[in-house]
Parts: structure tokens; sequence; C-alpha cells
């Protein structure tokens, strides 16, 4: 099992939104979470990242399980990085190796002869080299390229853009996390045709397991393989 709830009762103030739920997500299912609106499916996304603690019963996440979550809060987040390095952020752990490579590359340069410096820098090209570090540029800019933005637009400050197009820089970051488990939250309400059918293609092939929250049937109908509905508490 990738991640889930044991009996897990989840309430906003007296109001239960929850009530002793269990639901297992193993690797590679494809689900669809539906339900009427305001039933608590985003609540559910909350309490699977840990937004949200229960207040009974346990939510499960194996500790090597990577999650992706997209959903509408994160477009308020506002930046002037470019897209193209909030996209790079994705790969935080090459970046820092790359920052630290160009920096004993410069001390280097002072003192070449500093055997230590030079076996430190030679592992962290190896470990750049594992991380496969070398290519995080090129596969940013197809992925962006493929969603739909120019490459003259790859420069431009993320906060120039609109709520679409924003959208499609986060899951074009969340992509190239490439996350065991992805978690999406109504993604095709901010998407246009071509970046829906794009990222329908990117699902089908998706390895991991993935988790859609969506009222567009005809969505769902090719994406997932189970659906998974959500109903309001009973005499609430
Ligand atoms: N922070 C909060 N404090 C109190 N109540 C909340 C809070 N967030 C959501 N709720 C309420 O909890 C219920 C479940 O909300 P949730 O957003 O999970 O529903 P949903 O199924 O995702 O709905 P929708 O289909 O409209 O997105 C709703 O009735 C909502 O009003
Ligand atoms: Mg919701």
């Amino acid at each position: 099992m990738l991640a889930g709830f044991q009996n897990v009762t989840f309430e906003f103030g007296a109001r239960a939104i929850i009530e002793d739920s269990t639901w297992h997500i193993h690797p590679n299912e494809r689900i669809g979470l539906i339900g009427y609106n305001g039933t608590g499916k985003s609540t559910l996304l909350k309490l699977l990242v840990g937004e949200y603690q229960p207040s009974k019963g346990e939510v499960i996440r194996s500790r090597n399980t990577s999650i992706g979550y997209l959903h509408q809060d994160l477009l308020s987040f506002d930046t002037n990085e470019s897209i193209l390095q909030v996209a790079l952020g994705a790969f935080e752990k090459v970046l820092l190796l790359e920052k630290e490579i160009e920096e004993l590359g410069i001390q280097l340069e002072k003192n070449h002869e500093d055997e230590a410096l030079l076996h430190l820098y030679s592992d962290k090209l190896h470990e750049m080299d594992t991380l496969d570090g070398y290519n995080i540029h090129h596969k940013t800019e197809e992925i962006l390229q493929g969603l739909g933005f120019a490459n003259a637009d790859l420069q431009r400050p993320y906060k120039e853009f609109s709520g679409g197009w924003r959208m499609r820089v986060l899951l074009a970051k969340m992509i190239l996390q490439q996350p065991d488990l992805l978690l999406l939250d109504e993604p095709t309400n901010h998407l246009d045709l071509p970046s829906i059918e794009w990222l329908e293609k990117y699902l089908l092939h998706y390895q991991g397991s993935v988790v859609i929250v969506s009222h567009d049937r005809w969505f769902l109908d090719r994406m997932v393989t189970k659906i998974v509905e959500v109903f309001p508490c009973q005499g609430k």
C-alpha cells in the first residue's frame, strides 16, 4: 500500500466531514474520487498529504512514497522567478549539486593541486551523473513546450501569467518530480483543451498511482479504473 486511511474521522468544528473511513491506495491504481460539492473530496486529499490531522484513526503514508499534489490554492503562489526556474524547482537536489560543483570548480582553479578538493569534485560529478542531473534543463524545456509554452516564454516571470498558464507550470513541475502517487484536485478546471489532451496522454503512460477529483465524467471515464465516492456523513 502506498498511502491511505485506517478508521479516520475528521471534523470541522462540530461538523463531521469524514467518519470512520478506511481507504487503501495501492501501487498502479487509478482512482476517480467523486461526490457532490462540499462532501469532503478536497479535505480527503489534504488529510492524505498531512495538511490536516484526523481526530481519530490513522493516515498511513509509506515513508518512501513521494506524493505530488495539484490543487487550486497553489495558484495564489506568486514569484518573480521565470517559469523555467519554477519548473526546474522539481530538481531541488540537482540544483544544489550544480551550485556546489560550480563553487568547487572556482576553488580548484585557485588550488589545482589540492587532492582532497579534487576528490570531492570528482565525487560530486559522479553524483550528478547518477542523478541524471545533466539533462534537467532539457527535460524541463521539453515538458513546458509540450504544455504549450513558446520558447520565448520560458524566461518570462511566472507572475505575469494567468491562472491557466500557471497551472500548466505547476503541472510541469509536478510531473518532473515523478512522484509515486499523484493527487489531482479538479485538474481540468484551469486547463484548456490542448493541455487537457496533453495531460491525458501523460496520465495514460504514468506508472505510479493517481487519485483524480473531477466532476468531468468524460475525463474520468478515460483516466481511471476505479471510482471512490464520498457521501455526506449520516444525519449531517
Ligand atoms: N477550513 C474549513 N473550515 C470549515 N469548514 C470547511 C473548511 N474547508 C472546507 N470546509 C467545509 O467542509 C466541507 C467539505 O469541503 P471540501 O472542500 O472538502 O468539499 P469538496 O467535496 O472538495 O467540494 P467541491 O466539490 O465543491 O470542491 C464543505 O462543506 C466545506 O464548506
Ligand atoms: Mg474540492
